[in-house]
């Protein structure tokens, strides 16, 4: 039977990999990941580096990702589609026998779907067992930058997307998955935000939306068309 292992690489910074995450790499005889294209390239690098600096020499197997409708007459039986697309070809690329790590950025439980694509591939009849091997997520990375906690004492924690923000209290929210610049819609909060955290091109800026809220929309506009992508995560304090 295969084996799985999951592993969270951390959120960008090389170091964040844990003596459990190394030690599960070693032990695998390659590497699967699904490749997303170009603007994601510097990703799939980062997987090499530590790939080269922990197991030398264990094969990186890359699926480029299948094509996506991006506007389908049903949404929803495309997405079914393109999963089941995506897990059948990460199937047929699993190496027979050993073991295959999914090198998962941050952590596997959250926002990702490393998870459920294997759920997937199971259903679709591959016989694996698996084991999880735990990350340091952006939120993690987010605060220990800043130097921040994520409450005051006693107080409610929200993780939410840019899509969702409005839709929940923003006592502290961390905000994911912004693809524009959802903390406009919040001018009186405080914000503590990252773009590339634990890279060499991060970049950390805080202040009152309402102060460097526009601005900031802007410098993360320059920065998506100067490095072809952009990851940030922010937490919004009322
Ligand atoms: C698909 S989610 C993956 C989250 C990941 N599993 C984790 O544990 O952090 C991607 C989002 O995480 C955040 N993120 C991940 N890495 C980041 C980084 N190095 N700098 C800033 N934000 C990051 C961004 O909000 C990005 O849109």
């Amino acid at each position: 039977m295969q084996h799985i292992e999951v592993i969270g690489i951390g959120a960008g910074n090389p170091k964040h990999l844990t003596l459990q995450a190394i030690e599960a790499l070693q032990n695998s005889d390659a590497v699967l990941a699904l490749d997303k294209g170009d603007t994601k390239s510097d990703l799939l690098m980062l997987r090499q580096q530590i790939i080269d600096a922990h197991a030398p020499g264990t094969p990186l197997i890359t699926v480029a990702d299948p094509e996506r409708d991006r506007n389908p007459v049903d949404y929803k039986a495309e997405v079914e589609r393109w999963h089941q697309a995506r897990a059948q070809l990460l199937i047929d690329a699993m190496p027979a026998s050993g073991t295959v790590a999914f090198l998962v950025w941050g952590d596997p439980s959250l926002y990702d779907s490393t998870l459920r694509i294997i759920e997937r591939m199971r259903g679709l009849g591959l016989e694996a067992t698996l084991r999880v091997t735990p990350g340091i997520t952006a939120v993690q990375s987010l605060c220990a930058e800043h130097g921040l906690l994520i409450n005051r004492i006693g107080e409610d924690i929200r993780i939410t997307t840019g899509r969702t923000l409005l839709e929940g209290p923003i006592t502290n929210a961390v905000v994911m998955l912004d693809g524009g610049a959802a903390w406009l819609d919040v001018p009186e909060a405080h914000i503590w935000w990252g773009a590339y955290l634990g890279t060499e091109k991060q970049v950390l800026r805080s202040g009152l939306v309402s102060e460097i809220g526009e601005q900031l929309a802007a410098e993360k506009a320059a920065l998506r068309a100067q490095n072809g992508w952009i990851m940030d995560i922010y937490l919004l304090r009322q």
